[in-house]
């Protein structure tokens, strides 16, 4: 059967996508990601919009339920690189250059962005979050969290490993958030991040499980947000 793309973007991915299935040196895993990437919507858009990441859209659509990003206030992104959550949460707040609301940082590089700063570190160390505070000037009004641990394809490893960072997260904010701030964090349920989600319950007056339309429903992934921050 002959198979012809001759129109549109649609028929060309298809084309692609098929050539790529009948590479035997390709791995099975590596087809399927490929695969997902073509026929999703969102990569395309991510392009169209010149955002840095997919992940973009993940705190748009949480933006959109919970309206917490609003201008004027001070975020702090924690594993932001390569950059889309800071995009959206300069956008939203209005953050300008030279007077910068919103600082991210990330062990790898991150491209610069207009009315953000970023900086190199890892979250564990202790001067790292110091320095994050020093360089916004203030406390933050919001931390975000969408960090994740290299998945090993182990599942419970990888929830355990992702669910340190949510508290890693969590301790800086219960830590530096201003009065009435929100975090929002990456969280894969799998049963040990309870301990994280009391602490939530404990120290914020609301706290709500979301998975964004963005998020692939295939994925344990999801987040946490915890709004109305009472204070250490
Ligand atoms: C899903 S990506 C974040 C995507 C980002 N929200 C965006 O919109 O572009 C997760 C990031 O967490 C970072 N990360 C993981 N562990 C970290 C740590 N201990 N300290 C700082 N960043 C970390 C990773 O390097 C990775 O870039």
């Amino acid at each position: 059967m002959t198979n012809k793309n001759n129109s549109g973007s649609f028929g060309s991915s298809r084309g692609l996508l098929n050539k790529i299935k009948k590479d035997k040196k390709r791995k099975p895993s590596s087809t399927r990601w490929i695969g997902r990437q073509l026929n999703d919507p969102y990569v395309l858009e991510t392009q169209k919009r010149g955002y840095k990441s997919r992940a973009a859209f993940k705190l748009l659509q949480i933006n959109d339920k919970f309206n917490f990003l609003v201008p004027g206030l001070s975020v702090i992104d924690l594993g932001c690189a390569p950059g889309g959550w800071l995009q959206i949460a300069s956008e939203k707040v209005s953050s300008i250059i030279g007077n910068e609301k919103v600082i991210g940082v990330d062990i790898l590089k991150t491209d610069d962005i207009a009315g953000c700063k970023s900086i190199i570190g890892d979250i564990n160390d202790k001067a790292v979050g110091d320095h994050l505070i020093e360089l916004l000037g203030q406390k933050p009004d919001v931390v975000l969290s969408d960090m994740a641990a290299n998945t090993t394809g182990h599942r419970q490893t990888d929830h355990i490993r992702t669910t340190h960072l949510l508290e890693i997260a969590l301790d800086f904010s219960i830590e530096n958030l201003n009065r009435n701030g929100v975090f929002l964090a990456k969280c894969f349920k799998g049963g040990t991040e309870k301990e994280a989600l009391d602490l939530m319950q404990k120290y914020f007056s609301k706290v709500h499980h979301v998975k964004p339309d963005s998020s692939r429903k295939e994925s344990v992934e999801g987040y946490v947000i915890a709004l109305g921050f009472k204070g250490k």
